[in-house]
């Protein structure tokens, strides 16, 4: 079993994720906002396009669908309840299903909260979990369509898979994300690690993710608000909190973080 993830980078600061099995040319893409740049890395790698995912509705995430559908005939799947809302969806699907490449099984988990009905796709076999808006490094999506509690839920579920799952997020957003992240949690020496590896990264030219969902669980305060050492830093951090428990904490830091800057 060989597989490869390929880092696509679109527009301004989007990652479309090609995912191939080169032992038999196909490959699968996930968030195709821009169908050039698919067709393009397509070409270049000689493969061909058999599927095509959808994490939710963003037009820089579905914008590429309809061309990559008329041109190589790849089907389309993506959340059932944004069916209403992304075009030619071939199979919508809910928490708990599958969807199958080559002889990789993902399982869908609905992660609401950045919108309605978004979802994710964990790979086990890869390690990959493909999170679109819901989870970024040091960060996380912003509440458009869900309630602080809903996206919280949403984390939470992500935060259950294993600390080597490789995070694949839509967004290249990390050093903004670390800027907040440092001025609310300051001596915390895994994410003072984590912005440092992230800048290194950028400077050099290369994309920040994936990153390792348990580097995230230490450094990432959006999944650490339940944790007392991270409530003892926000506490010295002199941010106000509307309420005491998790849901109510991340909503605090999600606003305060809207307020804060562009991610
Ligand atoms: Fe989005």
């Amino acid at each position: 079993m060989s597989f490869t993830v390929d880092i696509l980078p679109a527009f301004a600061d989007n990652y479309i994720y090609l995912v191939s099995d080169r032992d038999i040319g196909l490959a699968m893409v996930v968030d195709a906002g821009d169908a050039n740049v698919v067709l393009k890395a397509l070409k270049e790698k000689d493969l061909h396009l058999s599927l095509i995912l959808n994490t939710h509705h963003h037009k820089d995430h579905v914008g590429g669908n309809d061309k990559l559908q008329r041109e190589t005939g790849a089907p389309i799947i993506g959340p059932e309840k944004e069916r209403a809302r992304i075009n030619n969806m071939s199979r919508s699907v809910s928490n708990g299903d599958s969807v199958t490449f080559s002889t990789l099984h993902g399982q869908v988990i609905e992660v609401h909260g950045h919108t309605s009905g978004h979802i994710a796709f964990y790979f086990p076999q890869i390690k990959a979990l493909f999170c679109g808006d819901t989870l970024f490094s040091l960060g996380c999506g912003r509440l458009f369509e869900g309630t602080a509690a809903e996206m919280w839920a949403s984390l939470t579920a992500l935060r259950k898979l294993p600390d080597d799952t490789l995070v694949y997020c839509g967004h290249e957003y990390t050093e903004a994300n670390a800027k907040f992240a440092l001025a609310i949690d300051k001596n915390n020496a895994a994410l003072k690690a984590r912005a440092a590896e992230a800048a290194a990264l950028r400077k050099a030219g290369k994309p920040t993710l994936p990153t390792l969902l348990g580097v995230e669980k230490q450094a990432n305060p959006f999944l650490r608000v339940d944790q007392p050492e991270f409530l003892q830093a926000l506490a010295k951090s002199g941010l106000a909190l509307q309420g005491t428990d998790p849901a109510a904490i991340f909503g605090s830091i999600r606003s305060a973080k809207d307020r804060y800057g562009e991610t």
